[in-house]
């Protein structure tokens, strides 16, 4: 792949994704892209560069996303997360419902890969709710860019070494043994919802959103892309809300009408 091949792939993967590659990855590219360049019948990366740019179907797209994102993920990433969410912020919302007759619950898992952390998501909505859960309509959104990671998630099916990490509460709650691995439990599954979304693209959601988990996608971004994401997503939670980001994320100075309340957990001012 030339230099001038990479600079125009790059740019496109800018615009489309979001996500900046340095120049360092051009070996990383090259080598993610071999697959695609024979999966095509194609001689060379240059030949798939000038296919890609000419005809950006949505198909080649998609097939681009799946090429250059790292799906990198694992259970109990950051577990300090969970532990916030089920002590201390369900526990204030199951509160501020206690007389609403079917209170709500709405969490999007922004960056949900091959599905690790949201099945742990909706696992921790169990754990907290406990036997209330019934009087709940709850739900956890899990959305990606990358068609073949949420293809992954939705098999849910995982090795003993990947579910190793969780707690044997979150393990009893999400798993049933599957052939020498595990298998994520048909009502959990259930409390999960796929959906393939560009986080660069528009989003609109019928409720305003309790909790959104957004870890570990944002450092692929620029600075004006997370300032606007983090802003996109702050309008889309209740006042009150929360938003997660990774621990390794700089969102630089608190975004605006959001406040820190712990390292990598944001909450839309405004609340009761
Ligand atoms: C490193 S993984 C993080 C997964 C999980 N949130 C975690 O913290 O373990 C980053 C995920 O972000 C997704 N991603 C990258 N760019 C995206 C975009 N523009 N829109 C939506 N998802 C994107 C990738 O496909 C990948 O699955």
């Amino acid at each position: 792949m030339s230099r001038s091949d990479f600079d125009a792939i790059r740019a496109f993967v800018h615009d489309a994704f979001g996500i900046a590659l340095s120049p360092a990855k051009m070996p990383l590219l090259k080598m993610r892209l071999r697959s695609v360049v024979q999966s095509r019948g194609l001689a060379n990366a240059q030949e798939y560069v000038a296919q890609v740019l000419s005809n950006p179907s949505a198909d080649a797209v998609g097939e681009l996303a799946d090429a250059i994102t790292t799906n990198h993920t694992f259970f109990w990433r950051e577990s300090a997360h969970f532990e916030l969410l089920v002590d201390r912020l369900l526990q204030e919302h199951k509160t501020k419902n206690k007389l609403v007759p079917r209170p709500l619950l709405r969490i999007w898992c922004a960056a949900a890969s091959t599905g690790q952390e949201p099945y742990t998501l909706a696992a921790a909505v169990r754990i907290a709710l406990g036997p209330d859960l019934r009087r709940w309509d709850t739900g956890v959104l899990a959305t990606d860019i990358s068609a073949r990671a949420l293809d992954a998630a939705r098999v849910g099916i995982f090795t003993e070494a990947e579910a190793a990490p969780l707690p044997d509460l979150y393990r009893q709650t999400m798993f049933q043994d599957f052939e020498g691995g595990v298998r994520v439990r048909d009502e959990l599954r259930k409390d999960v919802t796929f959906r393939r979304l560009n986080l660069l693209t528009p989003f609109r959601f019928k409720q305003s959103l309790d909790i959104v988990f957004c870890r570990n996608v944002m450092i692929y971004f620029d600075e004006p892309t997370k300032r606007d994401l983090t802003e996109r997503i702050a309008a889309a939670l209740r006042p009150g809300g929360f938003l997660v980001v990774g621990l390794s994320e700089s969102l630089g100075s608190t975004p605006p009408g959001l406040r820190a309340i712990a390292p990598g957990v944001l909450q839309k001012l405004g609340g009761a």
